[in-house]
């Protein structure tokens, strides 16, 4: 049977090879950088996780860990789109094990990271999408936003 916890402090391995996982499944990265890119994030996730500026959630299959993803709140200055509020959310590391693909399940994690933001009333939630992951957002309201990025460091 299919449960969701919240993540703690022990999930942080568990997030860092999700979150590999999903990039390795995205393409156009070496492994060597998503080595290095997991030694990096575990030491920076523990923190957050701790401290509540990181949120996971975990679908298990029994004792197995199969779909996670992580909600990280970032502090923002007030904007026209919420004048008062100071922080936004952003959805990262959603990875669902290949089995259990195509069953909803990441729509439900998606939406737990919704719920969250309305609880705590941030009116914008942002993301990068994978190609994969794209249709399911917009299914559920997101909009391609005008964000622009400068690349100055090639990927090592
Ligand atoms: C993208 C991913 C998270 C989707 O997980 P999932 O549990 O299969 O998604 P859901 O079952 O909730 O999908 C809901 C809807 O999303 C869309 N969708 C999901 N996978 C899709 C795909 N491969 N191609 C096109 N649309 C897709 C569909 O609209 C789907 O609804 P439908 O099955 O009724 O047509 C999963 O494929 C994955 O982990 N991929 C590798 C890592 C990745 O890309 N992560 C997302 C980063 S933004």
């Amino acid at each position: 049977m299919l449960e969701t916890r919240p993540a703690t402090i022990a999930d942080a391995s568990l997030i860092t090879r999700h979150r590999r996982a999903m990039f390795h499944a995205m393409g156009g990265a070496t492994s060597e950088t998503l080595d290095l890119m997991s030694r990096s994030f575990e030491p920076w996730l523990i923190p957050r996780l701790a401290g509540g500026r990181y949120l996971g959630w975990i679908k298990c299959d029994g004792a197995q860990p199969i779909a996670s993803i992580g909600l990280l709140f970032l502090d923002w200055p007030p904007h026209t789109l919420h004048p008062v509020e100071t922080e936004r959310g952003y959805i990262l590391n959603l990875f669902v094990e290949p089995d259990y693909r195509r069953r909803g399940l990441a729509r439900s994690l998606i939406e737990l990271c919704l719920e969250e933001g309305r609880r705590r009333d941030i009116a914008v939630l942002s993301l990068h999408a994978s190609a994969e992951g794209r249709p399911l957002y917009e299914s559920l309201g997101f909009q391609v936003s005008n964000e622009m990025q400068l690349r100055n460091q090639p990927p090592r």
